[in-house]
């Protein structure tokens, strides 16, 4: 196995980590605090290609690939946890459907606007009732005088305050289970079509997450993404992508906080010395740096193994291990880094318990851990059945 970035590879992550450390950490805590949607960072990131950052030049992509895309939205994350989840969202849920699953008209429309960061996307599956269970879908889309109808409520939708295009899954056949949804293209400004209710979080405070309301809302026939049917399909494929967008997330966040933690344990003095001679201390840092690097090599896996087209190769199970490993690691992490900044871990003058909150949501997004180890057994057993 190579280890070593191409020149392109080290040139995005050269630039995302200056871009993090310049811009983007000096600003996370007032965009934690006041939980405004940093449009400046966002801006940015479209004029630097990361909005779009695996689709192809021709749709105003950059070009590049997915282990490109996990190590931007490591180093991003590293700076400002929300800016992380708002890239990979738009990116990996948004684009990523549009890209593989669209016709050539829907690519030619939404593709350009995306990638440029003038158009943010969103992803619509969850529902109040369909969390983990996604095929427990209720919105309906009716098709009637030549128009689909939406109606219903999605829920915890990433982006969806902001958003100008919103992918949704809704049931176009009933009874069926999975095998009668379909996914649908929505742009904000469609009659029928509002934002709900904006969730206030313990973290990520500065991404937009709200309700996304249909009441009657009329769409284009020709806003169906894929096939009637497809829409589940479409879902996990797509979340299969986003789960190594989360792990790279999850990974900056862990990344931060040990950053943070043992430039603290070399200045703070206790007992006459740092506590970084303390073994105590450097056990923890240990376990953080073995464990970091651990995340690092299974997201950076999955992400090589994700090809190009429909027909790319399964990497559900890669995935699904990414994402667990390193939300879980980015729990352990930053529980740790709080540790060793002591009661200063526990204060809002310091990024530790920033940290510690933006971490948690990892474990529970585009998948619970739960989901996760579900995936990964049903893919090991099958590998002996
Ligand atoms: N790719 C393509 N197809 C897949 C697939 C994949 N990764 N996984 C399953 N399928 C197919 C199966 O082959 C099967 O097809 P057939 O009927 O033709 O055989 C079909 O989908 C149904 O598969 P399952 O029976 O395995 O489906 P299930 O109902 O048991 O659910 C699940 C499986 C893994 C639990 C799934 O529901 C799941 O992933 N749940 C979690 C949902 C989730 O991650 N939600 C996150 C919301 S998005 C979010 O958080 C975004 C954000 O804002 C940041």
């Amino acid at each position: 196995m190579d280890f070593n970035l191409s020149e392109e590879q080290q040139m995005v992550k050269d630039m995302c980590r200056k871009f993090a450390e310049n811009e983007l950490a000096p600003k996370a805590e007032h965009y934690d605090r006041t939980h405004e949607f940093p449009w400046e960072h966002v801006k940015k990131l479209g004029e630097m290609g990361m909005m779009g950052v695996v689709y192809p030049e021709e749709y105003g992509g950059s070009g590049m690939d997915y282990l490109t895309y996990a190590i931007a939205v490591e180093e991003i994350s590293r700076g400002c946890a929300s800016t992380g989840v708002i890239v990979s969202a738009h990116n990996s849920l948004c684009l990523s459907p549009i890209y593989y699953f669209g016709t050539e008209e829907q690519k030619k429309k939404y593709l350009p606007k995306l990638c440029s960061g003038e158009w943010i996307g969103c992803f619509g599956i969850t529902e109040p009732n369909a969390g983990s269970d996604a095929a427990g879908t209720k919105t309906v889309a009716e098709f009637k005088n030549g128009k689909w109808v939406l109606n219903g409520t999605k829920n915890f939708i990433t982006n969806g305050g902001v958003a100008n295009v919103a992918v949704v899954l809704a049931v176009t056949e009933k009874g069926i289970g999975h095998k009668g949804l379909s996914m649908f293209i929505v742009e904000k400004g469609t009659p029928g079509f509002s934002v709900g209710k904006t969730e206030d979080k313990l973290g990520i405070c500065a991404s937009s997450t709200t309700e996304l309301v249909f009441e009657n809302c009329e769409i284009p026939e020709e806003n169906i993404l894929g096939k009637k049917g497809d829409g589940f399909k479409i879902a996990m494929h797509t979340l299969d992508g986003g789960r190594v967008g989360i792990a790279a997330q999850a990974l900056g966040i862990a990344q931060a906080a040990m950053d943070a933690a043992v430039k603290y344990s070399l200045e703070r003095v206790q007992f006459n010395q740092p506590i970084a001679r303390q073994q105590a201390i450097q056990w923890m840092i240990a376990d953080m740096a073995t464990e970091i690097q651990a995340a690092r090599l299974l997201t950076y896996q999955a992400a090589m193994l994700i090809g190009s087209g429909p027909d790319r190769r399964r990497y559900s199970k890669n995935a699904a291990m990414a994402k667990l490993f390193a939300s879980e690691t980015s729990h352990r992490a930053t529980h740790k880094a709080l540790q060793i900044f002591g009661g200063y871990g526990y204060i809002k003058d310091y990024p530790a318990e920033r940290f510690y909150r933006d971490s948690r949501i990892t474990e529970i997004y585009e998948g619970t851990s739960e989901i996760q180890r579900l995936v990964i057994a049903s893919n090991v057993l099958s590998e002996y059945q």
